[in-house]
C-alpha cells in the first residue's frame, strides 16, 4: 500500500437513502469512524447539493458519484457545476470523449472513471453481444483513464489486483461492491462482490459500502469489523 490515506477515509459510506434527513442520520450515526460519504443519483435528485454541503460543513469528504454519461459538451458543462464547491471526487464514464471533455475543466476535483459497474456480469456481456471477458474491458478502460488524465477508476475488487500490478500505484482505486464475510452470495444487485480486507489486499485505496452499513442493526459493528480487515490487509 503506497498512499497514506487515513483509517477513516478508507471506507466511503453510500448515502443511497431519498431524504437529506435519512442521509443526516446515517452521517451521524458514522461519522465517529468515517469521514467519507457518498452522495449518488438518488439522494441528489431528492436534494440537489443540500446534503453535500452539509457533509462538507462537517468536516468530512464527499464522493459525487453521478456518473456522467453523455455527449462530451455536457458532460464539461456538468463537470464545471462540480468544480471548487469542495467535492473530492466524482465519477464519469469510462469512455474517450467523456473523459476529455471532463478533464479539460477539471478544477480541484478528482475524475474518477467508472471502468464496468460492479452489477454487469459475464452474461451480461454476452446477452449484448459483447467479446472478451469483463476483466480485459476492466482493464482497456482504466488503461486509457490514466492515459487520458483521469486521476483513478471505479472497479470491482476482483480486478483491482491486476489494475494495481499492470497500472502501478498512481491510479487511485476505488472498489464497491463490498460485502462482508468472505464468499458470501447476495441475493441483491451486486454481482463482482468481495470483501473490504480482500479489496484493499488487492490494491484498492477506497472501498464503497452501502447497504452492508445502512441497513446493518448495528452499523459501528459493520464499520468497526471491516476497518480492521482493512488494517490486517495494508
Ligand atoms: O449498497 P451497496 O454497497 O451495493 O452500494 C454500492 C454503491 O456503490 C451504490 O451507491 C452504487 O451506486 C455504487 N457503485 C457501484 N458500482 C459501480 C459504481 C458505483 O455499485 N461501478
Amino acid at each position: 500500500m503506497t498512499k497514506e490515506i487515513e483509517l477513516k477515509d478508507r471506507i466511503i459510506v453510500a448515502l443511497d437513502v431519498d431524504q437529506r434527513e435519512k442521509a443526516q442520520a446515517v452521517v451521524k450515526a458514522c461519522e465517529s469512524h468515517i469521514g467519507f460519504f457518498k452522495v449518488g443519483l438518488q439522494l441528489f435528485m431528492a436534494d440537489y447539493f443540500n446534503t453535500v454541503d452539509w457533509i462538507l460543513d462537517r468536516g468530512h469528504k464527499v464522493m459525487l458519484d453521478l456518473k456522467f454519461f453523455d455527449i462530451p459538451e455536457t458532460v464539461k458543462l456538468a463537470v464545471e457545476q462540480v468544480n471548487d464547491r469542495g467535492v473530492s471526487l466524482a465519477t464519469i464514464h469510462g469512455n474517450d470523449p467523456i473523459i476529455r471533455a471532463a478533464i479539460e475543466v477539471r478544477g480541484d476535483l478528482k475524475l474518477l472513471a467508472v471502468t464496468v459497474l460492479t452489477s454487469f456480469g459475464e452474461e451480461d456481456m454476452r446477452s449484448m453481444g459483447m467479446t472478451g471477458t469483463i476483466a480485459e474491458l476492466v482493464m482497456f478502460r482504466a488503461r486509457r483513464a490514466l492515459e487520458l488524465g483521469c486521476d483513478g477508476v471505479v472497479a470491482s475488487g476482483l480486478e483491482a489486483q491486476a489494475l494495481r500490478t499492470e497500472l502501478g500505484s498512481r491510479l487511485l482505486i476505488v472498489t464497491p461492491g463490498i460485502r462482508p464475510g468472505p464468499n458470501v452470495k447476495t441475493d441483491d444487485d451486486q454481482i463482482r462482490v468481495v470483501t473490504a480486507g480482500e479489496a484493499v489486499r488487492s490494491g484498492a485505496d477506497h472501498v464503497v459500502v452501502g447497504r452492508p452499513i445502512t441497513r446493518a442493526k448495528d452499523p459501528i459493528q459493520v464499520i468497526e469489523s471491516m476497518q480492521a480487515e482493512i488494517v490486517g490487509q495494508k
